[in-house]
């Protein structure tokens, strides 16, 4: 059945939408040429990446201005995309870019989606994206047009492997859509083909909720935007039920990896009680116990003016932070990786730890002994292919309740505090990974797609699709590429030192932070609430075509035109 047959009322209405070009290519490829900037330096560790990436280092930013440029279109291509990595809203899109880019410039041309993630390239696994296939698509949320997978292309078969794959079905170019790691991958296979001579080219497209595959040439990743004013819709429906009943403390854990960007800007839109930033925790070489004690302090305040209830925002990424904590989850980390075979024969998850505990220097064994069974076991799980712990399956917000309530309960002993603490907790994550996008993630992912098409029928590789100025109206958006070497720096991976683009975590001295520290002591003691309330796709455009608040704080220098 095609995808067509089963819509919601919504999405038949949705699917009539017409994405918005920036006014620079919506004449397509063949009416903008590249031009290129200065030569570029990765963020970090230049000498190493420069070694690593002999034949795409340093290469220019790519802004696109008006132009003949009949060479595109005379040339017919076929172009493979890849979705990599976590869902994010507005992936259809992307691809409808992508396909209506290249359709534009030369209705020959041919896109070959691969299935399932990366390890569709490996298995050779594809189809072709035809017009009415595509179509059941526009504007929807998912990445179930092709599939996602977070398979890591990492050993010399595996890179043969894919080279293969492409050469074997004729492919001009790949379009990886991804976040950090699966854009690493990107410029690694991008350097691997240039070295390789294959003439096969790599354009990344910027994804992640997370949010942290940013810079100044990528101001936002897609799919920030949707899943952050899906979880900020229930956490301001959450404030709002604590402010009626006035009876319980929530505990809402917010995605985001490692970066605490989805939890600012849920925090921005709904301004609850307490906002945790794991950034701030590092900065400050806080302890768990401190944290517990922040929060115990904004409870026991609340307290005192007879409010026993609230809201607190977590990041999932939180956990890592805390400086005890990532000491002992690097050498978790390592202490995986070189056991993993003796750790495989072992069969329970107590087996494990016990061994583990033998492996971790004694007061990261005892810290973790100290932590309740289930997060310690939940911190052993398998990491993923990128090296990464699965933050998303540890369950640091019932952690958190569970200290604050011993630490209240001191309090109270001790004579200060004399309130209730009844608290529920939430995980929000996976809930807005697939929503509809947005207007402004469905104009962007379509813009994302129709540039990465201009930059693959230019022939250049090793590019991420650069789409700037996004507080503007789309009409005005600038149009380009970012090298991604230039994002790269050296990180310790499954025990070894790997390049990898680095993480826009946040900045504690930008105006966005700075701006939650003018606001969070008010909200802890003031109910501040508000409530955004859901998406909104047809109306007014005050409401249709909102930003976030964190680019609206960002550039709040530049007018929306
Ligand atoms: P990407 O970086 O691939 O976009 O994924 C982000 C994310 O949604 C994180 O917020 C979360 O920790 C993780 O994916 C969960 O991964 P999985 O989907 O494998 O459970």
């Amino acid at each position: 059945m095609s995808q067509q047959n089963v819509m919601s009322e919504l999405q038949k209405e949705r699917s009539k939408f017409k994405p918005a070009l920036p006014a620079i290519i919506k004449n397509g490829a063949g009416a903008v040429k590249p031009l290129a900037g200065k030569a570029t330096k990765s963020v970090a560790d230049q000498a190493t990446v420069q070694k690593l990436f002999t034949n795409t280092y340093g290469m220019p930013v790519i802004t696109f201005v008006k132009g003949k440029n009949a060479a595109v279109t005379k040339k017919t291509v076929r172009i493979g995309v890849v979705l990599s990595g976590g869902q994010a809203p507005g992936g259809h899109n992307v691809i409808a870019g992508l396909y209506d880019g290249l359709k534009k410039a030369n209705p020959r041309n041919k896109l070959i989606g691969f299935l399932g993630g990366p390890s569709g390239i490996l298995e050779n696994k594809w189809k072709e994206i035809t017009g009415p296939f595509m179509d059941g698509y526009r504007n929807t949320g998912g990445f179930d047009i092709i599939q996602s997978g977070r398979t890591k292309i990492e050993t010399p078969e595996q890179f043969a492997r894919t080279k293969k794959t492409l050469l074997d079905n004729k492919i001009d170019a790949l379009i990886v859509v991804g976040g950090d790691d699966s854009n690493t991958n990107a410029g690694l296979l991008a350097e691997y083909f240039k070295k390789e001579g294959t003439g096969v080219s790599v354009i990344g497209v910027p994804k992640t909720i997370d949010g942290d595959l940013k810079n100044e040439q990528i101001e936002a990743s897609f799919g920030f935007d949707t899943a952050t004013k899906i979880y900020a819709e229930v956490v301001g429906n959450i404030c709002r039920d604590v402010n009626s009943a006035r009876k319980y403390w929530h505990f809402v854990r917010l995605m985001g990896r490692s970066a605490s960007h989805i939890t600012l800007e849920v925090g921005f839109k709904t301004q609850p009680n307490i906002v945790l930033i794991g950034e701030e925790a590092l900065a400050k070489q806080m302890t768990l116990a401190q944290v517990v004690d922040y929060i115990a302090g904004v409870v026991a305040r609340r307290a005192e003016a007879k409010k026993n209830f609230g809201v607190a925002l977590i990041p999932e990424g939180l956990i890592e932070f805390i400086p005890e904590m990532k000491e002992l989850i690097a050498a978790l980390n390592d202490a995986l990786a070189d056991n993993d075979e003796t750790l495989k024969a072992l069969s329970s998850i107590d087996e494990k730890k016990h061994f583990v505990y033998t492996r971790l220097p004694a007061h990261l064994a005892s810290l973790m002994k100290s932590l309740p069974g289930g997060i310690s076991s939940q911190l052993m799980l398998d990491r993923d292919p990128h090296g990464n712990v699965q933050v998303s399956q540890i369950e640091t917000e019932k952690l958190l309740v569970d200290m604050v309530k011993a630490k209240l309960q001191e309090m109270k002993k001790a004579g200060a505090y004399a309130g209730k603490f009844s608290a529920i907790t939430h995980f929000f994550g996976y809930e807005g990974r697939c929503g509809a996008p947005s207007n402004f993630d469905a104009n962007y992912t379509y813009t994302l797609g129709y540039n990465a098409a201009a930059l693959a029928l230019n022939g250049l590789t090793g590019y991420l699709s650069s789409v700037r100025r996004l507080v503007k109206k789309p009409s005005q958006w600038e149009c380009g590429g970012v090298p991604l070497t230039m994002m790269m720096n050296i990180e310790r991976r499954k025990g070894k030192e790997k390049p990898v683009i680095c993480k826009a975590l946040v900045k504690l001295d930008d105006a966005p932070f700075k701006t939650l520290l003018k606001n969070r002591e008010r909200w802890a003691v003031t109910e501040s609430y508000l409530f955004p309330g859901p998406i909104q796709y047809f109306g007014p455009e005050s409401v249709t075509d909102m930003t976030t608040k964190t680019l609206e704080i960002e550039q709040s220098r530049i007018k929306r035109g």
